[in-house]
């Protein structure tokens, strides 16, 4: 599955943009501020309805203009194309598939998987755990298909538990709420350890074609609350506790995924280009698992590949890249900064001021 063509009105500086793409390799140059960003934000933008770089929908649209549109038509190998389109006015956001308007943004990523690693993706690892579930849940979300509800089940019940808690509630009350969480809590914790088994085979894969690294890469999945408690009991019993600090404090909603060499987390151990390299190697790991599992590629989009890696470690992994099954779309600053000279199905485009061409 691929976009095939993609037309974009008023996202930041891209004004007017039509183009027609490469289904495996697509290279974007262009200087500091020339709309790279903007292109990769658009496809985005069409895969979920948001964007990487901000909450703020209104700062998107080109300034002065009051509406936005990216559009596009996804083909794959046994599939006819379909259109799709977003388009953003007076503050909303219309998505349209084949025809049909979409009542969620939700359902917009089940045709159009995307994968993007940004200036701000090493996070994952930096950061707070919440970056860390939203990781794990994007790839179980994409294969499991009851996982979203089960996860809205448990934030719904979460939410009037919580807001029992900040009341002066009897426990009685609110055991209908610890039972449903409960139920929700064990799919939830299931779901991602099955996913998980199957994604650290791929993780350590890829990590290892694409760097050199001394010492053993640990993942360890936190579920959020002990190993060995039921999680039901364990709402039961803490129910003082919750209530004095007014929320739940355990449960998948606090799950964590630590990442360690040689028992050092791992981003006080490796160098800024070995930490772009691991995540690199996570999320192509995610995106070889989901080919694998639903059987159709997604969409990788890497913002400004060349920055803090070498030559080798570019040529490297465009070669990596170049094996998935996936359309791959890679912006750089400048072209001499990488040798695509042997990739296969490969366009490359130039932009200027929000101008973008094909470079023949
Ligand atoms: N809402 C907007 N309207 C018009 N231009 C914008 C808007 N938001 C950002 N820009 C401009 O768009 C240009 C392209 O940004 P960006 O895509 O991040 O560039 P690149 O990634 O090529 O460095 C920048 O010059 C930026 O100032
Ligand atoms: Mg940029």
């Amino acid at each position: 599955m691929w976009l095939d063509r993609l037309d974009i009105c008023n996202v930041r500086n891209l004004a007017e943009v039509s183009l027609k793409l490469s289904p495996k390799f697509n290279i974007v140059s262009g200087a500091n501020g020339s709309g790279k960003t903007s292109l990769l934000e658009s496809i985005y933008l069409l895969s979920c309805g948001k964007s990487f770089r901000t909450h703020r929908f209104s700062n998107i649209p080109t300034q002065d203009e009051i509406w936005m549109g990216v559009y596009a038509k996804l083909s794959g190998k046994d599939i006819r194309s379909i259109p799709i389109g977003l388009e953003y006015r007076d503050r909303k956001n219309i998505f349209k598939v084949d025809g049909n308007r979409l009542k969620k943004a939700s359902e917009l990523a089940t045709y159009l998987p995307v994968v993007i690693i940004h200036q701000e993706s090493q996070r994952v690892f930096t950061q707070s755990p919440k970056y860390r579930r939203a990781f794990l849940d994007w790839g179980v979300f994409h294969v499991e298909r009851c996982f979203l509800s089960t996860w809205q089940n448990f934030n719904r019940s979460l939410k009037q538990r919580n807001a029992l808690l900040s009341q002066r509630t009897q426990l009685s009350s609110i055991d209908h709420w610890n039972i449903e969480m409960s139920d929700n809590a064990n799919l939830i914790d299931t779901h991602r350890r099955q996913y998980l088994d199957k994604f650290v085979l791929l993780f350590n894969h890829f990590v290892n074609k694409l760097l050199v690294i001394d010492g053993e890469i640990k993942v360890d999945y936190r579920r959020g609350w002990p190993e060995k408690e039921d999680y039901l009991d364990l709402l039961r019993s803490s129910f003082e506790k919750d209530r004095i600090m007014g929320y739940t404090q355990r449960g998948p909603h606090r799950a964590d995924i630590l990442f360690k060499i040689n028992g050092t987390p791992l981003h006080e151990y490796v160098s800024r280009g070995q930490q772009k390299l691991l995540v690199c190697s996570l999320y192509i790991a995610q995106a070889a698992l989901y080919s694998q599992i639903a059987d159709r590629g997604s969409i990788f989009l890497i913002d400004d590949l060349t920055a803090e890696l070498d030559a080798r470690h570019v040529a490297n992994l465009l070669m990596v890249l170049d094996e998935l099954d996936t359309q791959v779309f890679v912006t750089t600053p400048d072209l001499e900064l990488l040798d695509s000279g042997f990739l296969s199905e490969l366009k490359t485009f130039h932009v200027e001021r929000g101008i973008i061409s094909e470079v023949l």
